[in-house]
This record gives structure tokens, C-alpha cells and sequence, in this order.
């Protein structure tokens, strides 16, 4: 995004939100359905997908390697897949824009095809570390040329002999997880990837759902083997998508601290791997409520009813970050306007993501009047208990998720709060903006 095509937002102080949306597909789901059914045989049908850019991204990028992907007038899609093995080598370089999971989960599963991928991405991704990746995708046999630190654009050579792995995933983290069980579906015998902390579990359900045999087996020292059987015959299946917890997560933080207001939100995924926010926030006095809870293609769903409410800093302990590790941006907005002290711990990944989310939350809630405290992998909030004060400009750096969280700020700030660059946004909540006025929010472009 150069600063010509920058699209500035500012959000002003709101009125009691009010009204039912529902917010758009999982973000994970979405990249998994599209990726499993372009590997699978016969026909995916994914209803629900999030058609933000990160997602189109990976349509695009199966399409590449020769998948048929096709969306219907009535916003389904469509997959034919080739099978297990059977991606072919895309004729270009692959640009997988803000997306970390999507270019992650490729690697994966390109490592164990022999041909040649060449991947790249914007500002951000091209910033973020692969190494994570490439080291354990490097043992089962797959060459990588990266930049330095192991950064992209990055070349993938797959291998025709890969090898099954042991793997202790050395950080929590989904994406590694998922990279090394997809690349381990074209490798003979079993591929085991090892996690001390439960991650967000996705990839196992899914990969199930189309057929494949995905064992977990709990370990007597803590934690999980999770193992995947090579050549399984992944079949097309239908996949609802469930509304994103995290994509949820602002509207329903707003909902809380704007006084008065009250809104439902139906069919907000609830896995218990990604509630983390959810629960906190019901630690801090939340009114949220979960109706109709219920299994849909597999994963666990909720209706949420959420009242403005009073809200109490807690203490986030640190083994609580892999199962809200994306919402700690909106948390940290809500602990800005709770009464009390606010400590989340365990945060180094955050330095990591689509910013260092840690270092932007700490210089952002200054900014806007807020007493903070950043450590090497913590933050400390003190909230007063009322409306912060706002008035700044933030810089968002491509983070959609900064992004949302300082347009939910300017809705309770005494003074509006802008951010330079809103058009990140799109890569995980399109419609964001008009989702969050018609509930009563007033955000707009600078004006
Ligand atoms: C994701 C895993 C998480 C999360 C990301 C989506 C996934 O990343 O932050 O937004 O879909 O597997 P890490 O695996 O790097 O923690």
C-alpha cells in the first residue's frame, strides 16, 4: 500500500449499538476447505467462505497449481481437486499478499510435490519468518532459496522422496503444525508433529472430515502427538463455513463498552481452541451469552447475544495466548477501558504476526491517554474505568487487526481516533466498516 492509495478512517465516539449481523466465514476454515478440496477427488462444495483477500489469495494460489475453483452466483464455491500428489507446478510466482497462513500452509503442502514454487507476498509477509517453516519442511527432504533470515520471496524445490518426521514444534503454533501435516499427506508412513501447548485444531478436524487419518495421542510429559498417515484418498465434501470468533471479537468488545447497547451476533464459531477471548472477557464481567450452541460440519457454533457492560482489568495467564492469540489487540482495547490493571502474559508471537502487534497496541493506547506498560513478551494495561481519550492517529502498518481495534477505541474515546491506512481490513473483514455503523458505530473516511 503506497501512501497515494492509503484509505485513512476515523471513528467517532457511538451511540448504544444495537441490531443481528452476522460476521463473515472463519479465516482459518477458509484457507483449510480450499486447500483440502483442491487435494481432494470429486467435488467440494464450501458454503460461508470469507471472501477477504487473504482467502482469495489461496483460491487464486489453488487455482495455480491446478485445482478447478469456481465461485457461484449465490456465493458458493465449488472445488474439483487432483488428489493427494497430484498438484501440478505453477507457471508463475505465487503472491500471497498479507497472508501468513496461507503461504505457510503452502509450503507445506508443495514441499512433497516435485516441482518448483516460487512464493512472494506484500511488505508484511515478506517481513515475517519462515524459518519456522522451512527447517522441519527441509528435513522431510523439500530445498528452499529465501532471503535472509529465511524470509520471502522464497523458492520451494519439493522433493519426490520425502521422508516422514518426528517433529517438537520448538513454538505454538497452528500454522507450523498444519505446514508439516499437510506435506505430510504425500509422504509415505506417518508424519508426527509433537505440540506442548493445544493449537488451534482445524487442520485435524478437516483433514478427517475428507478422509485422511489423523491420530492424537496424548503424551504422559504434557502436550500432543498428532500423527498423519501418508496417501490417504481425500474425497470432495461440503464444508460450512461457522462466522470467525475473531472477526466477532469486535463487534462484540464495541458492544460491550459502548453503554446501553445490546447485539446478536449468530453463528460465531466457539471452538474451544480459539475461545480464549471469550473467556476472559466473561472473567472481567462481560454479559455475553451462548444460545443454540450446536455442531455444524464438524465445528462447534454459537449464537451470541452481547450487552454493554462494566468490565474488571484480570490477569491473562501466559498458557491461555495460543486460543485467543489474534484477539489480544481487542483485548487490550477492552482492558483500556476496564477498571483496574489488565496483565497479559506470553505474548512474544505477537511481535511476529502481520506487525509487532505488541509494540503497536503499547505506542497506540499511549497515544490515545492510556497508562501502558510493554515488556519483552507482556502487556500491561491500566484501565480507569472510563473513556479513554483519544484523538491520535495511529499507523496500522498492513494490520488489519490493529486496524479494527483503534476503530473500536474511537468508539468510546472522548475524542475520535483515526488510523492512517483502513484498507488492510479487507484481508479478514470485508464489510467491516458498514457491518459496524449499521449497529451504530460512526466510522468514516477522514474528513
Ligand atoms: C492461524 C494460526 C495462528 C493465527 C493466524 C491463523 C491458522 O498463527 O495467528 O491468524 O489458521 O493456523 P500461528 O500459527 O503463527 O500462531
Amino acid at each position: 500500500m503506497t501512501a497515494d492509495t492509503a484509505r485513512p478512517l476515523l471513528s467517532r465516539h457511538a451511540g448504544a449499538l444495537s441490531g443481528v449481523t452476522r460476521v463473515p466465514g472463519d479465516k482459518s476454515i477458509s484457507h483449510r476447505a480450499l486447500m483440502f478440496g483442491a487435494l481432494a477427488l470429486g467435488e467440494s462444495r464450501i458454503e460461508g467462505l470469507l471472501e477477504g483477500e487473504d482467502v482469495l489469495r489461496t483460491a487464486a494460489a489453488m487455482r495455480a497449481l491446478g485445482a478447478r475453483v469456481e465461485r457461484g452466483t449465490d456465493g458458493t464455491w465449488r472445488l474439483w481437486g487432483r488428489g493427494v500428489g497430484g498438484l501440478t507446478e505453477p507457471a508463475d510466482v505465487i503472491d500471497m499478499g498479507n497472508s501468513g497462513t496461507g503461504a505457510r500452509l503452502l509450503m507445506g503442502l508443495v514441499a512433497t510435490h516435485p516441482f518448483t514454487t516460487v512464493l512472494t507476498g506484500d511488505a508484511s509477509l515478506r517481513s515475517r519468518p519462515m524459518k519456522r517453516v522451512t527447517d522441519p519442511l527441509g528435513l522431510m527432504g523439500a530445498g528452499f532459496v529465501a532471503r535472509g533470515g529465511g524470509r520471502l520471496p522464497l523458492a520451494v524445490t519439493g522433493t519426490d522422496m520425502p521422508l516422514p518426521i518426528r517433529y517438537d514444534l520448538p513454538v505454538a503454533s497452528a500454522q507450523v503444525k498444519s505446514a508439516i501435516l499437510l506435506a505430510g499427506l504425500n509422504t509415505p508412513g506417518k508424519t508426527t508433529v509433537v505440540e506442548r501447548a493445544a493449537t488451534r485444531d482445524h487442520t485435524e478436524l478437516m483433514l478427517r472430515a475428507f478422509g485422511a487419518e489423523v491420530t492424537v495421542e496424548p503424551l504422559a510429559e504434557g502436550g500432543n502427538a498428532i500423527s498423519v498417515t501418508g496417501h490417504p484418498e481425500l474425497t470432495g465434501r461440503p464444508v460450512i463455513v461457522p462466522g470467525d470468533p475473531s472477526s466477532a471479537a469486535f463487534p462484540a468488545v464495541a458492544a460491550l463498552l459502548v453503554p446501553g447497547s445490546d447485539i446478536h451476533l449468530p453463528g460465531v464459531g466457539i471452538n474451544p481452541l480459539r475461545d480464549g477471548l471469550y473467556r476472559t472477557l466473561l472473567e472481567m464481567g462481560a454479559d455475553i451469552r451462548f444460545d443454540n450452541c450446536r455442531d455444524q460440519a464438524g465445528e462447534p457454533v454459537a449464537d451470541l447475544t452481547i450487552r454493554a457492560s462494566t468490565l474488571t482489568g484480570v490477569d491473562v495467564p501466559a498458557d491461555r495466548a495460543p486460543s485467543m492469540i489474534d484477539e489480544y489487540p481487542i483485548l487490550a482495547v477492552a482492558a483500556a477501558c476496564a477498571r483496574g490493571t489488565t496483565r497479559m502474559r506470553g505474548l512474544a508471537e505477537l511481535r511476529v504476526k502481520e506487525s509487532d502487534r505488541l509494540a503497536l497496541m503499547a505506542k497506540g493506547l499511549a497515544a490515545c491517554g492510556i497508562a501502558v506498560e510493554e515488556e519483552a513478551d507482556a502487556l500491561i494495561v491500566h484501565g480507569t474505568g472510563s473513556p479513554p481519550a483519544g484523538g491520535a492517529t495511529i499507523a496500522v502498518h498492513l494490520d488489519h487487526r490493529i486496524a479494527m481495534s483503534f476503530l473500536v477505541l474511537g468508539m468510546v474515546a472522548r475524542d475520535p481516533v483515526t488510523i492512517d491506512d483502513g484498507a488492510a481490513i479487507d484481508t479478514s473483514f470485508p464489510g467491516f466498516v458498514p457491518l459496524m455503523n449499521g449497529l451504530g458505530a460512526r466510522i468514516g473516511a477522514q474528513s
